[in-house]
């Protein structure tokens, strides 16, 4: 049976009353309560109701509007400026990037037990003000709508915001540099620990859901549990749970992830990418090589960092650079041969596909897929020519993809501003970037500074390898941090926005992990770059999830 109140649990929400103190498993008088847990308190009272619709039927929803999860947030400026220049004045400066927003159907108002549904929302790993998915008047399709759907489940709906990048403080510094938008997203988490007894739901039952950067960030989330590396992090953000020696009274792990084509294991995405996209010379065949002496060189790093991932394949052996493009073509074959036993039909080769990507509609002759309809089989598939339809129906990403900026080879939009430290605008994270750099008086790079990318990230000075672990959930698997025990992740066959290795990766480092009870994975059909298209199957997923945890009693 389920239990609301674990020791550690009752504790902190004793803490958060201002009860008296009671032991809580330390030594130190000190040290029983968070600093910061008496100005966290939640206040169930503070809410409005607001009606929505789902499905047709009136359902009355209590909003918790704009509770911010940590004491000391960073003040941000008013007027914030987007990577391209746009600019927008912000209504929350003192905490709309770390504030949540709670939506509670009236119904589960007295339920401690129904799961706690929390929504990331940093796309493009960029900072994400705080949002509001559940709107007075809204109307919902549960078949369509991950928020109506899990509202209509009796699950408390929770739109996280977090900082990220892009994000400029009021005193002109970059307060969303990693591991900022991972130590938000827990603060928020320890808020929900706090405060579990006077909140509806359980916060034993946090799913996170996020697609993309907030795959990444659902990804980071739900490996790192309770993991001490961002414990000074917390404290400096007034997070729940903090003791006034820097160690945690609350946890900070979760149940279940519910993650979307993830943007994640930055450090070595490039390699990846250039890997999957040069092998069979894809960039060249679909005239998007910028950069082919620095794609042959990213990609010759991929078999070293893929065999120093020591993952198995799915048949037991290594898993390595020889054997992952026919991985790749294994869970292609699964993906479409589970679209065909569901009723889809698949394009004869010869015949047209048809695609929807973003608001264009495109179509390409199958020249790469040979299914039987009839047996619903996959005959065969070219990888050669699958990797040049991805590429023909959305252009790759420069090269490198991920650590591009301060590099003149094309318009740069990568994840280098995520890194640094807060008064730079952004720094390399890779040794190629690095050497590569030519934008001369950015501060960044061999140019700038005579120093190699390989001396200059082992130096104690720069935050920046201690970054790229701290976002990179292939850190903490298989380590004491306590991961997620379910995980749900989906990535379309589609998506050029990462390399497929990304997620298989990831995906088959979890299911190594003793402490993973559930890796359910797989390639989306015909999906692009993109999450929560497949609502009825991901919520019939965390309802079983949420019945096999009550029955292992978590
Ligand atoms: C997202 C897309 C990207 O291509 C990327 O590098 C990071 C994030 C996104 O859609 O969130």
């Amino acid at each position: 049976m389920h239990q609301k109140n674990t020791p550690l649990k009752a504790c902190a929400a004793a803490a958060a009353m201002l009860l008296a103190l009671t032991a809580c498993g330390s030594d130190n008088d000190n040290a029983l309560v968070g600093v910061s847990d008496s100005a966290l308190a939640f206040d169930s009272t503070k809410y409005t109701t607001i009606n929505i619709t789902i499905d047709g039927v009136q359902v009355p929803v209590r909003w918790y509007k704009e509770v911010c999860y940590v004491a000391k947030p960073v003040a941000m400026s008013a007027t914030q400026t987007s990577l391209t220049g746009a600019s927008s004045t912000i209504a929350n400066p003192t905490c709309g990037y770390q504030s949540m927003n709670i939506f509670v159907p009236e119904s589960v108002a007295a339920n401690t037990d129904t799961a706690l549904y929390f929504a990331v929302n940093n796309s493009g790993w960029f900072a994400s003000y705080i949002k509001a998915s559940v709107a007075d008047g809204a109307s919902f399709n549960s078949t369509t709508s991950n928020v109506g759907a899990a509202l209509k489940a009796g699950y408390v709906y929770i739109d996280v915001a977090t900082r990220g990048r892009g994000l400029t403080a009021a005193d002109g510094s970059y307060p969303g540099k990693v591991p900022s938008q991972v130590v938000d997203a827990k603060a928020a988490i320890r808020y929900l620990r706090l405060n579990d007894a006077r909140m509806p739901g359980s916060a034993s039952r946090i799913v996170v859901n996020g697609t993309s950067g907030g795959g990444g960030l659902s990804s980071i989330i739900g490996t790192s549990g309770n993991s001490p590396d961002y414990l000074p992090y917390l404290a400096s953000a007034g997070a729940a749970g903090i003791d006034a020696n820097g160690g945690s009274t609350l946890r900070d792990d979760v149940l279940a992830i519910n993650a979307y084509c993830p943007i994640t294991d930055l450090g070595n995405a490039d390699l990846a990418y250039e890997w999957l996209y040069t092998t069979f010379g894809t960039r060249a065949a679909v005239g998007r090589n910028p950069n082919p002496a620095g794609s042959a060189q990213l990609a010759a790093k991929f078999p070293a960092y893929q065999q120093g991932l020591k993952l198995a394949n799915g048949s037991g052996a290594a898993l390595n650079s020889d054997n992952m493009m026919d991985q790749i073509r294994q869970e292609v074959t699964r993906s479409a041969e589970v679209y065909m036993a569901a009723g889809g039909t698949i394009p004869d080769l010869g015949e047209q596909m048809t695609y929807a990507s973003g608001p264009t509609t495109g179509t390409y002759t199958n020249d790469w897929l040979d299914v039987d309809n009839g047996t619903k089989k996959v005959v065969s598939i070219d990888m050669a020519k699958y990797l040049k339809f991805v590429a023909t129906q959305a252009t790759l990403k420069a090269a490198p993809a991920f650590d591009q900026t301060g590099m003149t080879i094309t318009a740069a939009s990568g994840e280098s501003n995520l890194f640094g430290t807060a008064s730079q605008k952004y720094s390399n994270f890779t040794e190629y970037a690095w050497d590569n750099n030519d934008v001369h008086g950015d501060g960044i790079g061999y140019d700038d500074t005579g120093i190699t990318g390989s001396r200059h990230f082992s130096l104690a000075t720069t935050p920046v390898m201690g970054q790229v672990k701290l976002i990179n959930p292939l850190a903490y698997i298989g380590t004491t941090a306590e991961t997620a025990p379910y995980w749900y992740v989906r990535h379309g066959t589609r998506d050029r926005d990462t390399a497929f290795t990304v997620s298989i990766n990831l995906t088959r480092a979890l299911q190594a992990d003793p402490k993973v009870q559930e890796v359910n994975y797989r390639l989306a059909w015909n999906q692009p770059h993109a999450g929560n298209y497949d609502v009825p199957e991901a919520m019939a997923w965390i309802a079983q999830t949420l019945k096999a945890a009550a029955a292992r009693g978590l």
